[in-house]
């Protein structure tokens, strides 16, 4: 049994991650913004005794600046950065907005990287040192031949460059990283047609999570283990 932290917990992928992880009998520690509005996250803490559910958002200072504090007594094993936001859909060339593109690569790219900042001493204290960063396909530079999307498509670059960064500097402390694709996923960001439920793209992340190791880390991969090109 290890001790799982993941972010953005309250439905979609983070919700699946939640789930899985309590059905191996994992101890989970599951943030999402407000508890009020979370019902199926809370209805999975009224059953289960390994999971602890946090408030967190990643767009307010105290918020990831209490996190520590709030975990002090807390070893964390696999840190899941999950939450992520895919901003205005509309944010092609000539319409991009200069606030949400900001707001966006806050989420996506800048929160992850502080948050793993503050939690460090939490995650040194631990034997397995897993690092996982939930980005996309979207973010690779090479794989773009659509164009568009700046806002997104920019802040998962942004954020595969951090990481990439992460795992080298890391490394020496004993730090595995993963940057890992969900797959195109029925969510409310991956809509009705995406290709894959929330199901298959979690069970693959979680087999390659288990796979990462410091002689495997820094790659960007999809949930099915397909290599994507930077
Ligand atoms: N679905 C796909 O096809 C797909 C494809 C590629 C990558 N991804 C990535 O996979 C991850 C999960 O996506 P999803 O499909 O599950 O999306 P989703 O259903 O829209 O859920 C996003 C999660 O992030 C949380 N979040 C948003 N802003 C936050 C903030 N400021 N602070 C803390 N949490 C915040 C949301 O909380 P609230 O409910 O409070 O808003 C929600 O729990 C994201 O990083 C996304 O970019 C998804």
């Amino acid at each position: 049994m290890a001790v799982y932290l993941v972010t953005g917990t309250n439905r979609g992928i983070g919700l699946e991650f939640v789930g899985q992880l309590l059905a191996r009998g994992e101890q989970v520690i599951a943030t999402c913004r407000d508890v009020d509005k979370a019902a199926d996250l809370m209805k999975l803490d009224e059953r289960h005794t390994n999971l602890e559910v946090l408030e967190l958002d990643v767009t307010k200072a105290d918020s990831l600046t209490n996190l520590p504090k709030r975990l002090a007594d807390h070893t964390i094993d696999v840190f899941i950065n999950n939450a992520g936001v895919y901003g205005p859909r509309d944010a092609n060339f000539g319409n991009v907005n200069g606030d949400d593109w900001g707001q966006t690569l806050h989420i996506n790219a800048v929160a992850p990287i502080l948050l793993t900042q503050l939690l460090l001493p939490l995650l040194s204290a631990s034997k397995l040192k897993k690092l996982v960063y939930i980005t996309s396909k979207m973010g690779s530079v090479e794989d773009n031949s659509g164009g568009g999307q700046y806002i997104y498509r920019s802040s998962k670059a942004a954020l595969n460059s951090a990481v990439k960064s992460l795992s080298i500097d890391l490394a020496d402390q004993g730090f595995s990283v993963g940057l890992l694709h969900p797959g195109w996923v029925k969510t409310d960001m991956g809509g009705p047609n995406a290709w894959i439920d929330t199901q298959t793209s979690v069970s693959g992340m979680l087999k390659l999570i288990d796979e990462l190791n410091v002689q495997n880390s820094g790659r960007f991969l999809a949930y099915d283990g397909k290599t994507i090109p930077w």
